[in-house]
């Protein structure tokens, strides 16, 4: 590994510095990929994650768009959301917290109710290595073990984090496997265009290119069934502002979270498409996030807490401050493989999935 990159041809650089260390004395880092117009990403080895990114608005001014703490340790509380980690190997939920792929049964961490949420969160809240940089890029290399929390095969997955020239940052998930098995990599960083320490998620305006969503039973686990968005208060296939439906009562939302479900793609096929565009209209800061995979998870943090106070100096992570656009297989997949798109992991085949955060702005 090298240990200090500064590569300034063309401008673009990727710089290592310190983060912190969590109370164990686990030393983390940041890499900061700065592009030609200033605008920069630091990445950092715990869960390999974005803490931060800082994009223009309409005026050229540079703000942090997604929520994260200045100190490594706040990560680490999965009561704290997850901001901006990796998830994997699977993201999302597995009910009962066991399923059945090739005719063996596999048990995953019970760490939630009665099932696994995000896989115990192993993959999130442990250092990555960094594999190798280039002038625009970060490649985050974890290796784990058959059956560590109980999922096949000696499993390597690796991130790249591009980011170009026009404010795009590409996560390329990379995994190989010598033994067939599942994966649904994400990441759930927590998006805030405004730039604007008081202001929520409820501001912004959002499109999500979707006509069905999972339905879900009362622990918000998949039933199987999809279920029409149309006319209903999930229903984000119009631009429209997040707030303006998000209190109101459906089967699908728990009363008083707002938004925690998935979308189901308007796509046939495993292609890169746009899934969802997010809007600021104050700054003038829009996201658009395309992918390769089914799903997309519509979070707006109801879950956290509102008395928080933890976040990047006043840029505090609470209650519905961000919106997390979790690219996805649709959760729980792994006991619903004949019904949802699937794809899995073929031994000693690479499988790849590739996400694009798109910054540009609007007037
Ligand atoms: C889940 C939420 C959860 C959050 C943080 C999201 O993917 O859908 O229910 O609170 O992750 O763990």
């Amino acid at each position: 590994m090298k240990k200090n990159i500064i590569d300034m041809r063309g401008l673009i650089m990727v710089e290592k510095s310190y983060f912190g260390a969590l109370d164990d004395g686990t030393e983390i880092d940041l890499y900061k990929i700065t592009n030609k117009s200033g605008a920069y990403v630091k990445l950092q080895t715990l869960g390999a994650g974005i803490q931060s990114l800082y994009v223009p608005d309409k005026n050229g001014v540079l703000s942090d768009v997604v929520l994260g703490f200045d100190n490594p340790q706040d990560y680490t509380d999965p009561d704290h959301g997850y901001q901006g980690l990796v998830v994997g190997r699977w993201a999302n939920r597995i009910r009962d917290a066991k399923f059945t792929f090739n005719g063996e049964e596999y048990h995953t961490p019970i760490n939630q109710g009665r099932w696994t949420l995000h896989s115990g969160g192993r993959f999130s809240f442990t250092p990555w290595e960094v594999e190798e940089t280039g002038d625009d890029y970060v490649v985050f290399k974890r290796f784990s073990p058959d059956l560590e929390d109980g999922f096949g095969g000696n499993f390597t997955m690796r991130v790249k984090y591009t980011f170009t020239e026009d404010n795009t940052l590409r996560l390329e998930y990379m995994i190989m496997s010598d033994k067939d098995t599942v994966a649904n990599p994400t990441n759930h960083s927590y998006f805030n265009l405004s730039g604007n320490d008081d202001e929520i998620i409820d501001s912004h305006y959002l499109m999500i290119n979707a006509d069905y969503f999972t339905e879900t039973d009362d622990d918000q686990l998949p039933t199987g069934e999809l279920g029409e968005l149309k006319g209903t208060m999930m229903d984000f296939s119009t631009m429209h502002k997040i707030g303006e439906h998000i209190n109101e009562p459906f089967r699908a939302v728990i009363d008083g979270v707002g938004y925690d479900n998935n979308y189901c793609l308007r796509k046939k096929d495993f292609t890169m498409q746009q899934a969802a565009v997010l809007e600021h209209r104050g700054s003038g800061r829009r996201l658009e996030v395309y992918t390769d995979l089914p799903g997309i998870q519509l979070y707006c943090g109801g879950w956290l807490d509102k008395n928080y106070t933890a976040g990047k100096g006043t840029n505090v992570v609470k209650y519905r401050r961000g919106a997390a656009l979790e690219t996805q297989f649709y959760p729980d997949t792994v006991n619903h493989q004949d019904v949802f798109p699937a794809r899995f992991v073929k031994a000693n085949e690479e499988f790849k999935t590739v996400t694009e955060f798109r910054f540009s702005v609007i007037d």
